[in-house]
């Protein structure tokens, strides 16, 4: 699908990753609608789409809440790509995590998401047509030690693409996964890059418009899962193939480089 004069709803595109997706969307000449709490950085980043010829949108949005999503969708119109972006980290080990810290980052990482893609599923299976690109994490596909409120939420949000995917397929609505790992982005304000086990930080960060490339390729072709970087896509696939042997593996590197 070649995203040209096509309307693509973004969620978090005041920062980071979701910033660059709009951006490159707009490069490609799609109009863009974009969701986010922080009004005036999602203000620039329409302004910045627009300069495209594109245009661009801006919905002040808390994903958490189910009807302000369905109000970015209906500001929207026909929308033929949903991109669920929007999300955010707070590292702790299991045994001291703040319990509100838990249920917020699942009220927005999952829950944002489940609440765009069920006010949006009606109009695309009305009309046979959409796509639904999930922006989860490779923390979606392992877990990391202190990092597990964050992974739970996004294997929930693994889980749920992967089963509305075998939902909808056969009714024209596309969906697809991207698992970034670690990337350049105000993600790391919140999230302590310290708390990453030692191994993690030997995984270089990538830039948010590296990113953006692989989650609108994901949209324009329907892929099914596509992780980012390399390295990181390498090493999940040697974790699906023998799961106890990579977290072994990743433990003694990680226990070798954190400080004791
Ligand atoms: N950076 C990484 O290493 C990394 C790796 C893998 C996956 N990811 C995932 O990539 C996605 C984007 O993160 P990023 O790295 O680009 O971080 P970021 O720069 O902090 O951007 C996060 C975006 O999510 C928005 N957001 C957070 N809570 C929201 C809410 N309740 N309602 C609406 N929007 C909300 C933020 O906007 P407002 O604050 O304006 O609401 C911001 O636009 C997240 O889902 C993250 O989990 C990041």
């Amino acid at each position: 699908m070649d995203l040209k004069a096509k309307t693509v709803v973004v969620t978090g595109a005041s920062s980071g990753i979701g910033r660059a997706v709009a951006l490159e969307c707009a490069r490609r000449g799609a109009n863009v609608v974009l969701g986010a709490r922080r009004e005036q950085a999602l203000r620039t980043t329409a302004d910045e789409c627009r300069q495209f010829g594109v245009r661009a949108e801006a919905v002040v949005t808390d994903v958490t809440r189910r009807e302000e999503c369905a109000r970015l969708i209906e500001s929207a119109g026909t929308v033929d790509v949903l991109i669920n972006n929007a999300g955010f980290a707070i590292f702790d080990a299991i045994e001291s995590a703040q319990p509100d810290d838990l249920r917020t980052m699942m009220e927005t990482n999952y829950f944002g998401a489940v609440h765009c893609t069920q006010s949006v599923l009606p109009q695309m299976l009305a009309r046979g047509s959409g796509t639904i690109v999930n922006v989860a994490s490779i923390a979606g596909l392992m877990g990391y030690a202190r990092m597990g409120g964050y992974c739970a939420t996004k294997f929930a949000l693994v889980g749920f693409t992967e089963a509305l995917r075998d939902e909808v397929i056969r009714r024209g609505v596309r969906v697809a996964l991207v698992c970034p790992g670690t990337t350049e982005t105000e993600f790391f304000v919140k999230a302590e890059r310290g708390k990453m086990p030692g191994a993690s930080r030997l995984m270089l960060a990538v830039k948010p418009e590296q990113v953006a490339r692989v989650v609108v390729n994901a949209a324009e072709s329907g892929a099914y899962r596509r992780v980012v970087p390399l390295l990181a896509a390498a090493f999940t696939k040697f974790k699906e193939i023998t799961p106890r042997l990579a977290h072994t593996l990743f433990r003694r590197v990680s226990s070798k480089l954190e400080p004791r």
